[in-house]
């Protein structure tokens, strides 16, 4: 393996086991960056309780500045972490975000992806959004699976999580435990944002097979506890909300290609479930739960260790599968 110069740009949850990861595997930690003051100038390996390594948090970008890749993962939503991806670009280094929205920004945010394209070629790095979901469960292994066979006409992606074995913050943004009617204006609001992504997912689903969609649904829903419900040491009264329920799906016309279904609640069974329907035949596959965090933290690292291998500009996670998909529909 090619150990690396790496930097990481948020030190929250993920950025932590991002970083345990990194130094797990050898690469250099050249800089770590966040805003929070109660970390900066504090030892990096020293907060991760594994002695200290020699790097402190900073609050400026220019710590990253010799960086391979920067690891980045700050904020879900691209216009707001624009500046944050364009000051490292313009570094001349190349970015794996966790940015839901950055996964497919020509979605929410055509004129920021075309510009963070451009300057991406400008300065010859690569940018590029992934994560567990959007980046994995709802998107790559989909194309994976879908291009084992011949003709594509339906394809169906569920992610069923307990949120009572999942962080504070998860649940928070979830609204567990709070009142379902409170939930949905909050959700509204923007408040809480529930799960984000699931439009980016079925467009990378789509553009992998060259499928041009005539429109995409949402959908995001508490899930009211018709009984007192406990899991996990986190319990819920009847009546207050267990979690979410949420939908991305893409249609031809009048006809639903792509449905991904997420169901984030306390209590719930931990699953990640395909379908493919071909015209030739269908393939199922099922797993027995993928750890939202960890696996994040996985896939952007070994994405920046791939990273080096793709074209300047702004990427998409499919871009490193070698494979497609041909609909049928
Ligand atoms: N694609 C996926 O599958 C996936 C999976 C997991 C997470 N995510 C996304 O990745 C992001 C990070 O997740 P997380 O759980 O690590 O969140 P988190 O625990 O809130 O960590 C984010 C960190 O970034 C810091 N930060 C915020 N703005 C900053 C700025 N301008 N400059 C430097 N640091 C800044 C925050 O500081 P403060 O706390 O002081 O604000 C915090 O320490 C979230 O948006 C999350 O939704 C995506």
């Amino acid at each position: 393996m090619i150990l690396m110069r790496i930097g990481v740009y948020g030190f929250g949850a993920i950025g932590k086991l991002v970083t345990r990861l990194l130094i797990e595997r050898g690469h250099d930690i050249v800089g770590v960056v966040d805003i929070d003051e109660r970390i900066i100038g504090r030892d990096v390996g020293e907060i991760l309780g594994i002695g200290k390594i020699g790097v402190e948090v900073s609050k400026g970008v220019s710590v990253l500045e010799t960086a391979d890749v920067v690891i980045h993962a700050t904020g879900s939503y691209l216009d707001k972490v624009y500046p944050q991806i364009a000051s490292v670009i313009e570094m001349g280094v190349n970015v794996v975000s966790t940015c839901e929205t950055l996964a497919y920004p020509y979605y929410r945010y055509p004129v920021l992806a075309r510009r963070l394209d451009e300057l991406a070629k400008t300065y010859g790095v690569v940018v590029i959004g992934t994560g567990i979901n959007p980046g994995f469960i709802f998107d790559t292994l989909v194309v994976l699976l879908a291009s084992s066979t011949p003709n594509v006409t339906w394809i169906k992606a569920v992610r069923s999580l307990d949120a009572a074995k999942r962080r504070e913050p998860f649940r928070r943004k979830i609204g567990v435990g709070v009142k379902p009617d409170v939930v949905r204006e909050m959700l509204s609001r923007g408040e809480i944002t529930g799960h984000v992504g699931y439009a980016e997912s079925v467009y990378l689903i789509a553009q992998a097979g060259d499928l041009n969609l005539t429109r995409v649904e949402e959908y995001q829903e508490p899930v009211i506890a018709e009984e007192s419900v406990e899991s996990a040491g986190i319990r819920v009264e009847r009546g207050l909300n267990k979690g979410i329920v949420g939908r991305g799906v893409g249609y031809v016309g009048d006809k639903e290609v792509i449905r991904l279904e997420l169901y984030a609640y306390v209590g719930a069974p931990e699953y990640d479930y395909i379908a493919i329907k071909s015209r030739e035949y269908t393939v199922e596959w099922k797993s027995t739960g993928t750890p939202g965090d960890l696996g994040t933290a996985s896939i952007v690292v070994n994405t920046a260790e791939k990273i080096l291998q793709l074209p300047p500009g702004l990427r998409l996670v499919t871009e490193l599968l070698p494979l497609k998909i041909r609909f049928s529909v």
